[in-house]
């Protein structure tokens, strides 16, 4: 949708094809921190307007070892912060604002197929109700999710893929409680990691590292507010309003990425080509850094001619995917327990806690990543 919008902008006709129905997006429950310069972009879009009135600026996090915290404080260190607006409120933004003006988008397309990539014609077919459609175009850009066709319209002896599994998932719940910080708490403890998040005074999202076939439904609420006292800092874990569960679902880790991100006529974008574990909340702004590099190359293609900036949009974005990749591989690895990790590892992930915790050196990188690099 941030592409549309950015191609509408330069004049680039174009339709989104969306498997999902507008109103199953908007139901669903997204990672909700935006890099400064993400909000920076949807502001300079005349899109941040709810944003700015009902999201919240974050100049901090706190860290927690065993329950000891401290915090990192982006501001100070890096002049730059991050707001705190879930995903699908941007997505809300997007829907209104294309259609007031009227841009096309499909919804609840089914059996979507790529066609003559290779050729100066190609094509997506989809169906919607029973209906068989044909869209021809210049460009496809796959923003498809991780699960989509795009990238397995790349072939086999072409694409590489680069993983790590982690041997954990994050169970998540939202209450309709007040947060227990107004900043977000990341937590090591030996019982495994827990993080404290929000998305309004009202409404609080927390997850706890569980293994990574924990059905969500196993757990009952009071087990989950128990595990996450017990591994929070003894200040926050007093002070926790706890309620009812209005969800709660289980998070596999990964991290993912598929080389190259284009293909003839095809340009992969955001989790089609890559995915990040959510430690570094990461995901949604990689979407955008690729979708802006996307609609710059676009727009000279389409205003100069040339294709410079196409031919090298993969791997300028790829740049900074992996930049992304090892800040949240990081973030991950100090912070959660991991079930074959032997004294040698539990050293080092201890060592790397309390060098983050006095360096104001090490805290300027952990900054610089998790407020955005620049794109
Ligand atoms: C969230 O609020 O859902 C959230 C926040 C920070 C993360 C991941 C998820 O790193």
């Amino acid at each position: 949708m941030l592409l549309s919008h950015l191609l509408w902008r330069s004049g680039i006709d174009n339709v989104v094809i969306e498997q999902r129905s507008r109103e199953y997006v908007e139901a669903r429950i997204r990672a909700g921190v935006i890099e400064q310069g993400t909000a920076d972009l949807l502001r300079s879009l005349g899109l941040g307007t709810r944003m700015d009135d009902e999201g919240f600026v974050h100049e901090g996090v706190t860290i927690s070892n065993s329950r000891s915290p401290f915090r990192v404080d982006f501001r100070a260190l890096v002049g730059r912060v991050v707001m705190v607006y879930g995903q699908t409120e941007i997505q809300k933004d997007l829907y209104d604002s294309a259609v007031s003006a009227n841009r096309p988008i499909v919804f609840e397309a089914e059996g979507v197929q790529l066609h003559d990539l290779t050729t100066d014609r190609p094509s997506v077919g989809y169906t919607v109700h029973g209906e068989r459609s044909v869209v021809e175009a210049d460009f496809i850009a796959g923003c498809d999710g991780f699960h989509g066709v795009s990238r397995h319209s790349i072939p086999g002896d072409v694409r590489r893929e680069f993983e790590r599994l982690y041997p954990f998932g994050w169970m998540g719940v939202l209450s309709e409680t007040p947060p227990v910080s107004h900043e977000l708490i990341y937590a090591r403890h030996p019982r495994g990691f827990a993080l404290c998040s929000m998305r309004n005074p009202m409404l609080s999202r927390y997850y706890v590292q569980c293994t990574a076939d924990t059905d969500a439904a196993s757990w009952s609420d009071d087990r989950f507010w128990d595990e996450l006292r017990l591994r929070i800092p003894a200040e926050a874990a007093d002070s926790l309003v706890t309620g009812p569960s209005i969800e709660k679902s289980v998070t596999p880790l990964r991290s993912y990425v598929a080389e190259p991100m284009q293909w003839g006529k095809l340009y992969l974008a955001g989790d089609a080509a890559h995915i990040v574990p959510p430690t570094g909340a990461k995901g949604l702004n990689l979407a955008f850094s690729d979708v802006y590099y996307l609609a710059e190359a676009l727009d000279e293609r389409f205003s100069s001619g040339s294709t410079t900036a196409l031919d090298a949009y993969g791997s300028r974005a790829l740049r900074r995917v992996w930049k992304a990749v090892r800040f949240s591989w990081w973030m991950t690895t100090m912070l959660h327990t991991f079930p074959d990790a032997g004294e040698f590892e539990h050293r080092l992930q201890e060592t790397e806690l309390e060098y983050l915790a006095g360096s104001p050196a090490a805290q300027t990188a952990m900054a610089e990543n998790y407020t955005g690099l620049p794109f």
